[in-house]
């Protein structure tokens, strides 16, 4: 569904400073994944996300999305996408939600906008997401938990095959935040559509099966659930309490990694730029060069 290949996004802030958001990131994702995106304040993923979601272009690299190549795409052709490949659902409401009109219109607006407007589809996406009990109620009368579920309604409003949230939990609890992951699930599994979400909630991350982690613009790691390499006999051996997901750093085209800053601390590196690296046992070691 997304094949990124060393995106580069660079925002040009006046003549003499430019800020490099996106610098050679890799990421790919399959149809019908549910995904997560972390990463601390800065390093990138709503940039990432708006790219995804065709809201900005790319600098430079390579990005598909259900076949379309979003740096060559026409601007035509990227309203077409915009409106018919993906949705997004924001931490904000405000933004793709009109707070005079009913949950149910909300949801025909999108519809409308692309001239197939249907009543009787809007109500089942609310039914979907657990607000068919709220069909006619303006939105000013929701909760936030529930405003967020007629969002993703929303989102979904023109069958979208890729969903974009950012922190679409960030300003419920966590028992709201809970149900929410339950509706992406369930959407997920029920209209097998590919679902991207950006999160700081561990909460949320601990029940995903994929999560990449994104520094200084570029994937670091991934966390990936245990499973997915264990043999299910293996994983029965171990305690119920153990970890159920491993993070696995991430090469980038060039073979490059990143090292988290508190592993190099750790072996005491710095004040210097440089590490050895060797081969021992069928590992590679990285140690402190005056070790
Ligand atoms: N429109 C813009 N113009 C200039 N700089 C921008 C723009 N959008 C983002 N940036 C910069 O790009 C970098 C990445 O920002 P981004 O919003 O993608 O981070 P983020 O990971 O989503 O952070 P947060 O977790 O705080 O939402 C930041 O340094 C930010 O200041
Ligand atoms: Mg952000």
């Amino acid at each position: 569904m997304i094949e990124c290949q060393n995106l580069m996004k660079i925002y040009k802030i006046d003549e003499e400073h430019e800020v490099i958001a996106l610098q050679g990131l890799d990421l790919q994702v399959e149809k019908g994944e549910m995904m997560g995106i972390i990463g601390s304040s800065g390093s990138g993923k709503s940039t990432l996300l708006n790219m995804l979601g065709g809201l900005d272009r790319p600098s430079a690299g390579k990005l598909t999305v259900d076949g379309k190549d979003l740096l060559r795409i026409s601007d035509r052709e990227l309203v077409k996408y915009k409106l018919e490949t993906v949705g997004f659902v924001w931490q904000n409401n405000a933004r793709n939600l009109i707070p005079y009109l009913s949950a149910i219109e909300n949801v025909e607006m999108p519809m409308l906008i692309k001239g197939r407007h249907k009543r009787s589809r809007a109500q089942e996406l609310l039914e979907m997401v657990g607000m068919g009990h709220r069909l006619k109620s303006k939105l000013g009368s929701l909760s936030g938990g529930e405003l967020q579920r007629v969002a993703i309604a929303i989102s979904l409003a023109n069958q979208p095959s890729l969903i974009l949230a950012d922190e679409p939990t960030g300003s419920v609890d966590g028992e709201t935040a809970d149900v929410i992951l339950d509706v992406f699930h369930r959407l997920n599994r029920e209209l097998g559509v590919t679902i991207v979400i950006v999160t700081h909630d561990t909460q949320l991350t601990n029940k995903m099966d994929r999560v990449v982690a994104i520094r200084d613009g570029k994937t670091s790691s991934e966390i990936v659930r245990l499973s997915h390499f264990l043999k299910e006999e293996q994983e029965a051996d171990e305690d119920q309490q153990a970890e159920t997901h491993v993070e696995l750093a991430v090469l980038d085209s060039a073979r490059r990694i990143q090292v988290p800053e508190e592993y190099l601390e750790a072996i005491g590196i710095t004040n210097t730029n440089k590490v050895r690296m060797e081969v021992e046992n069928g590992k590679i070691m990285i140690k402190n060069p005056s070790e």
